[in-house]
């Protein structure tokens, strides 16, 4: 059976003033009223043909998790805590090691982003259908996505023949992802990859050594307590910071590629929580107790108080209790800099 890994490690700084240090994105019911998106991931692998999730989070967060995960009934699951976040490839690195400790023999991991939203399960499914007789002969998949606009942020495959990968590129500059748009060869990498936790970790070693390497001495002086597997502090401090796009699919000749058409929105940043978002007919989303007089094109969303907006257009408008967002929806990719700024000033 396919074990699903959830990724919760970021803070979802991008969804400030909502999303914070000790409350992030993926906890928060951004786009349901009742399920974090975290909850909206774990239910998704419930509905699949699959075993217990294993869920590699920041050890600050366990609480926050494992009592989302008991809200929704998710038993059994494994949490994997890190001291701090080294980014993905040693993150999907630990539950391989996780899910070959729990099953001895060959597994394939399903790995999902705890921030992305899917509606459409069935095709979702037959993507994974297909993902998993590749990933059998060894490949490492990745779901690609039918590029819309020059997305900077995002990985970009140009696939080939019988699902292969002729060129993985990760965050290009926008000339080049505009090249790509306009080719029409390329794909938008979801985020979301199927493989063998053997193969990964062959990968892995072979392309990052340092990585497998230091990843492997923090999982052999793991620790368990309750359901929390907390990884040692030390080791997993040397090891070095990189997403498994950088480390391991840009340099791999295994990657394989699975087209996938049903709906897929990844939360990143207020903008795309508005294009997700249903609107009114002035085209806003308007959330909480929020009035609006002659405004149009805002993404507006009140905790605590009222607020009012009257003949403004295109803007992000963020009340909680302790901090206000107005912003331009074009400048959603900045909040990150305010953010620093509050870190940094305190
Ligand atoms: N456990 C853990 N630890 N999870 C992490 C860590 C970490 O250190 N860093 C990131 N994650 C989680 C995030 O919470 C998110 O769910 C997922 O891993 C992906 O990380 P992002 O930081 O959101 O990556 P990205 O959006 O810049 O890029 C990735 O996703 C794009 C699609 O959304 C890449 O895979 C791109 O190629 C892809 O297009
Ligand atoms: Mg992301």
């Amino acid at each position: 059976k396919i074990i699903p890994v959830i990724l919760s490690g970021g803070v979802g700084s991008r969804l400030w003033p909502l999303s914070r240090e000790h409350f992030p994105k993926q906890c928060l019911p951004l786009t349901d009223a009742q399920y974090s998106l975290l909850q909206q991931t774990a239910n998704r692998t419930s509905a699949l043909d699959v075993s217990a999730p294993i869920i590699v989070c920041n050890e600050d967060h366990r609480f926050l998790i494992a009592q989302q995960l008991q809200e929704i009934g998710l038993k059994n699951a494994s949490i994997v805590l890190e001291p701090n976040g080294r980014n993905t490839a040693p993150a999907i690195a630990l539950a391989a090691l996780e899910a070959q400790c729990k099953q001895q023999d060959d597994v394939l991991l399903l790995v999902l982003p705890a921030d992305h939203v899917i509606r459409d399960i069935n095709a979702f499914e037959l993507a994974i259908e297909k993902a998993v007789e590749l990933a059998k002969g060894n490949a490492l998949v990745t779901f690609g996505i039918e590029p819309t606009r020059p997305e900077t942020g995002y990985g970009y495959i140009r696939g080939g023949e019988d699902f292969s990968v002729i060129e993985f590129v990760e965050k290009p500059d926008v000339n080049t992802a505009q090249t790509y748009l306009e080719s029409g060869d390329y794909l938008w990498n979801s985020g979301m990859f199927l493989f063998n936790a053997k193969t990964y970790l062959k990968e892995l070693a072979t392309h990052r050594a340092d990585i497998s390497n230091a990843v492997s001495l923090a999982y052999e002086q793991r620790t368990q307590d309750m359901d929390f597997i907390r990884v040692d502090a030390e080791s997993f401090s040397n090891c070095p910071s990189e997403s498994i796009d950088y480390a391991v699919m840009e340099s791999t000749l295994n990657a394989k590629v699975v087209p996938y058409a049903g709906d897929w929105s990844d939360i990143g940043a207020w903008d795309a929580l508005y294009d997700y978002a249903d609107k009114d007919e002035d085209n806003n989303v308007l959330l909480g107790d929020v009035m609006s007089e002659g405004s149009s094109n805002c993404f507006i969303r009140s905790e605590t108080r009222l607020v009012a907006a009257v003949g403004v257009s295109n803007l992000v408008i963020v009340e909680t209790a302790d901090a206000i967002l107005v912003m331009d929806k074009e400048n959603a990719q900045n909040v990150k800099k305010i953010v620093k700024r509050i870190q940094a000033e305190g």
